[in-house]
């Protein structure tokens, strides 16, 4: 039980190491991208920080979620769901903020990060975790989500049958001795 325990614990500590990595490599190449604040305002301007801005990046190219025709309903979007922006640009609200602060004291979780449905939360969890160094050991009836994440990291893919837990045990152990072998392969 006390080397199942270390174990896990190391192999917690190799992801952190991973992400931490990750994220310094980001940041030192100006690639690390904050999710900031934007709220719609009546006059349809953003609010970023207390200041009122233009919006010229929204993707709202034919004026649709200002038109009159769609009445009442435009109102509810423009005001609390949408701001036609990806999230990264200028698509974020504090009401999503709120959202995700109280989805992480409920799951007691650190942050969180919410995605439009599930396939989306698929996609972006494995392509951002993924990449050509990485083995992802997937079940052959994991979702089509899965599949198409696993696709997107470019990571290297085994599968193993449904839930068949001993052939997964021997996929992860052959691929631990094929590592080890490259990597004694690589230092000779
Ligand atoms: C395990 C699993 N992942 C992802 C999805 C996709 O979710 P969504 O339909 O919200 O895109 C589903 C949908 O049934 C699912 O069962």
């Amino acid at each position: 039980m006390g080397s199942r325990q270390n174990y896990s614990r190391r192999i917690q500590n190799d992801k952190n190491t991973f992400i931490k990595n990750e994220l310094f490599r980001l940041k030192k190449n100006n690639l690390y991208r904050r999710i900031k604040i934007f709220d719609i305002e009546k006059d349809s301007t953003l609010k970023y920080k207390d200041i009122n801005v233009y919006n010229f990046s929204s993707n709202d190219y034919l004026g649709l979620s200002k038109s009159q025709k769609a009445g009442n309903l435009n109102k509810i979007i423009q005001r609390h769901i949408s701001q036609c922006s990806s999230r990264l640009i200028s698509g974020s609200s504090s009401k999503i903020k709120s959202l995700e602060i109280n989805l992480s004291k409920h799951r007691n979780t650190q942050s969180s990060l919410t995605f439009a449905n599930g396939y989306m939360a698929n996609l972006g969890v494995l392509s951002a975790l993924g990449g050509k160094d990485t083995i992802i050991f997937s079940d052959e009836l994991n979702h089509a989500s899965i599949i198409d994440g696993c696709r997107l990291s470019s990571s290297q893919v085994n599968i193993f049958p449904h839930n068949a837990f001993s052939d997964l045990e021997k996929l992860v152990r052959e691929s631990c001795v094929k590592k080890k072998n490259n990597y004694n392969r690589g230092n000779f």
